[in-house]
């Protein structure tokens, strides 16, 4: 494996692009850049940003580009991303945002977009019984079984739901999905540039197929 990528990933919410990129970011080296995750750092801190962004996010909304497209453009600019890459997970998500993006990495393109394919019905599943870490933000799956309160393994942090996983705010976040994100499969699709990668299957399963997907491309 050759440390170093630039990679986009899309799919549902809910789709596992959060549970994915955690295990890719250390297997290419690489740092996973979530804007949901800066957004909710923000909210957590109680920044001017985090202020404006919650009520928009917990109502299943999406924060205005040129919002998301300077909080990206700064991430991109660091050195670690600049030097070794990057995964991008939760941007872009419209049209618009893809087009700064091009603007933001030209000289540096991507390698490829990996497109995380999980039906509605499933990730409405998925969705219902995730809970997370409020301070590390890591994934679990709620089986009705766990004590009260739910203490993080990784960092001792609480472990909740997320504020935007209401049934209301879910289906809205999906609703925007078809509208505003997926047209970005066409944009990049005749860009010769996505993969669509089965993400339904184990956790090992679908990194297996990510990072063969990655290999691939870089290959050819
Ligand atoms: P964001 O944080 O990006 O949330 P999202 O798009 O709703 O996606 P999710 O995090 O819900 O899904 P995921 O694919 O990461 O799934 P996960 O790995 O957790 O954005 C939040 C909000 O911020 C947005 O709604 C918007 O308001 C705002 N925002 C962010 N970026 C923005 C932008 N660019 N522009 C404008 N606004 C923006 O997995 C889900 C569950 O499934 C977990 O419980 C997990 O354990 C489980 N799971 C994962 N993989 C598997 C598997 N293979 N099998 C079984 N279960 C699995
Ligand atoms: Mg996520």
């Amino acid at each position: 494996m050759i440390p170093g990528a630039r990679l986009i990933i899309l799919g549902r919410q809910g789709a596992g692009k959060g549970t994915q990129c955690v295990r890719l970011s250390r297997h290419f080296v690489v740092p996973h850049i979530s804007t949901g995750d800066m957004l909710r750092s923000a909210v957590r801190e109680g920044t001017p940003l985090g202020k404006m962004a919650k009520a928009v996010m917990d109502a299943g909304g999406l924060v205005g580009d040129d919002i998301m497209v300077g909080i990206v453009e700064e991430r991109l600019n660091r050195d670690d991303a600049r030097t070794r890459g990057y995964i991008l997970d939760g941007f872009p998500r419209t049209v618009g945002q893809a087009h700064e993006l091009d603007r933001i990495t030209a000289g540096r393109p991507i390698d490829v977009v990996l497109d995380l394919d999980v039906p509605r019905e499933l990730v409405l599943e998925r969705i219902s019984s995730r809970r997370v870490c409020r301070d590390c933000g890591t994934n679990y799956v709620a089986s009705g079984a766990e004590r009260t309160p739910w203490i993080c393994e990784v960092c001792g942090g609480d472990v909740m739901q997320r504020d935007d996983d209401t049934p209301d705010a879910i289906n809205r976040r999906l609703d925007l999905y078809e509208e505003q994100t997926s047209p970005l499969i066409e944009y990049y699709g005749s860009a010769g540039r996505l993969v669509v990668v089965d993400g339904v299957g184990t956790p090992d399963r679908v990194f297996a197929l990510l990072t063969a997907a990655v290999d691939a491309a870089r290959r050819s």
